[in-house]
């Protein structure tokens, strides 16, 4: 990403890349949460795409991505949210404004994925969870989605960076939309939502597996995340959200993290553990980088047990790995 000074591989990762950062100090504040009560959690709330911010400055600069390339926002964190940029606040901000180095990994996984004709966006409804700036689910638009949520915790990430993302990359079709809804020429019916995972599900599209597990309409066919799984407090939170919006017996999820991340605890074993003891999901590994620079990442599928059209290969038992 040439002259990205937000460089993810660099400022926010030194927080998880190494067994020596054990304790970050830097207002990341896991450590600190068991003294600092956790702030009230925000409302959920859909965002429209109006409520855009033409306060913050956004500088837009381009990110490659092996033969692809997407725009990305550039904002102040200290402007958005009077922090300084590294910082991370659990309950308050929890990063959405920097681009991480899973959601890269995430476009380039979604992109071979697609090329190798294991996944076809085309007419599907995609959920990114934690989505910060969106280049996963724009990613879903321009490949021709039928739907595409972005949810991220804080309203504010979503109005001055995932919504000018969204208009960065995506050509917009001019004709004003009756539903608040933004079209774009992709014919992606595209909303942004806010709110913490364990609330979100009332203003996402759920399917209740349990209740009704052959509806068709309910759910996302795809659910995209990437540095979501960071925070153990939080994984079985974000399971059972996925759980309620992930449509049965098709709906796959792709999820690209840290295989650990020292000293916060969180991780894609971990969460794969806990999707595990529910025995309702099978997962297996699509991707995994090990660059030397940082921590080794991993990209999952995970998709519903009784799906029978993925190969048997495909899929990798989670005890062969840990
Ligand atoms: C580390 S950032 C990753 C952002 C983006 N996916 C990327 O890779 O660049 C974590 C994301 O998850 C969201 N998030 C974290 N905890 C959350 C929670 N409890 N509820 C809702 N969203 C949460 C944050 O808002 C943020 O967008």
């Amino acid at each position: 990403m040439a002259g990205n000074s937000e460089s993810p591989s660099s400022e926010a990762f030194r927080l998880f890349s190494s067994s020596s950062d054990e304790k970050p100090n830097l207002g990341f504040g896991f450590f600190d949460s068991s003294e600092t009560p956790r702030p009230s959690l925000p409302p959920c709330v859909e965002v429209l795409p109006s409520e855009v911010s033409s306060s913050v400055k956004y500088i837009v600069e381009p990110v490659s991505l092996d033969g692809l390339t997407l725009l990305k926002g550039r904002v102040s964190t200290r402007e958005v949210f009077a922090l300084s940029n590294s910082d991370l606040v659990p309950g308050k901000y929890e990063g959405g404004l920097k681009l991480w180095e899973g959601s890269l990994d995430l476009v380039k996984a979604l992109h071979s994925e697609v090329e190798n004709g294991h996944l076809a966006f085309t007419g599907k409804r995609v959920l990114e969870l934690g989505c910060g700036h969106g280049l996963p689910g724009i990613f879903a638009c321009l490949e021709g989605a039928a739907t595409v949520h972005f949810q991220d915790f804080n309203a504010e990430v979503l109005r001055c960076l995932t919504i000018p993302n969204a208009n960065a990359n995506l050509p917009k079709n001019v004709q004003p939309s009756a539903l608040n809804v933004t079209n774009y020429d992709t014919g992606t019916e595209v909303r942004f939502f806010a709110g913490d995972w364990s609330e979100i599900d009332k203003l996402l599209h759920t399917h209740d597996i349990e209740d009704d597990p052959t509806n068709p309409v309910s759910g996302y066919d795809i659910i995209l995340m990437a540095e979501t799984v960071y925070s153990i407090s939080v994984l079985q939170n974000l399971y059972e959200l996925i759980k309620k919006c992930t449509s049965s017996p098709h709906g796959l999820v792709y999820m690209a993290a840290k295989k650990h991340y020292f000293g916060v605890g969180g991780g894609t074993r971990r969460f794969l553990s806990v999707v595990e003891k529910d025995g309702l999901m099978d997962f297996s590994m699509v991707a995994e980088v090990a660059d030397g620079s940082s921590n080794v990442r991993e990209v999952f599928m995970t998709l519903m047990m009784e799906l029978e059209e993925v190969p048997i290969g495909r899929l990798t038992n989670l005890k062969r790995l840990l």
